[in-house]
């Protein structure tokens, strides 16, 4: 059976529209001589103020863009907010909602990120809807609770039409720029229970979500982590700017999508 990858950075606050250029430039030509197989996609998530140059540094090269974060309104008085359909027509296939970053210091909640997962798939944006456990969670092993009730009330009524777009990532927080990656026999226990809420929440189709895992994924850690059965790629931050580290894992999924 050929395996499902997607392959994703996340840029963070990092990079000017010029910086993002050379980046995001330096990245497409890499994916163009790695030539990934069809079950592996490239995706790259810029700030908003270098969607646009990332777009067109990428023309061609088969890697995507996507955005940060959306807000759940198609418009209104919301100053420095983006609409779902705003990021739909600046050219994104994808949108990361509820990271651990703006859950934490951005008091994102279950529900409010339930709302902007709906409006996304409502736009025909693919919402990659992070979960993960703090340190203390871990600790006092509440993982498997924390993550089942992120994603029974991030997913609350969502759309089963819509649903199998949706990619799922598990990112423990304190894997998070830490360098201190889950193992992979970790991340693949999470993933499987990952796998069998989603069963739980949307029936059928869950077999098809992907789920990433994110957490100091680096080329050193790719080739274990990926090879787990329900893992299906990454979600990257700090090996993401990198063109050379972010080819390196994008090179190690399409050598485990063929083998
Ligand atoms: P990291 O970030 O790869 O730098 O740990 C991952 C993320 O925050 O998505």
């Amino acid at each position: 059976m050929t395996r499902k990858y997607l392959i994703a950075g996340n840029w963070k606050m990092h990079t000017t529209p010029t910086e993002s250029r050379t980046l995001a430039a330096a990245i497409a030509e890499k994916n163009i001589f790695l030539k990934p197989p069809p079950s592996v996609q490239t995706l790259i998530c810029p700030p908003y103020t270098s969607i646009y140059t990332a777009l067109e540094a990428v023309s061609g090269s088969g890697v995507q863009i996507g955005a940060q974060d959306c807000h759940s309104e198609a418009k209104g008085a919301f100053t420095g907010e983006i609409a779902p359909n705003m990021v739909k027509a600046s050219g994104c296939s994808h949108v990361i909602l509820g990271h651990s970053e703006r859950r934490q210091y951005f008091g994102e909640t279950n529900a409010m990120l339930n709302k902007k997962i709906r409006a996304a798939l409502a736009e025909g944006l693919i919402p990659i809807y992070c979960v993960g456990e703090t340190l203390i969670e871990r600790q006092q092993e509440q993982t498997v609770g924390v993550v089942r009730s992120q994603l029974v009330d991030g997913l609350k009524d969502i759309s089963l039409q819509t649903a199998s777009q949706l990619v799922i990532a598990y990112e423990p927080v304190w894997a998070i720029g830490t360098g201190l990656a889950a193992t992979a026999e970790q991340a693949q226990e999470v993933h499987a229970a990952i796998r069998s809420f989603l069963a739980e929440i949307l029936g059928d189709i869950s077999a098809d979500i992907l789920i990433l895992y994110g957490g100091s994924l680096k080329p050193e850690n790719a080739d274990e982590i990926l090879s787990k059965p329900d893992v299906n790629g990454g979600l990257i931050g700090g090996a993401s700017l990198q063109a050379d580290s972010f080819a390196a894992i994008i090179a190690a999924a399409c050598k485990l999508a063929v083998s």
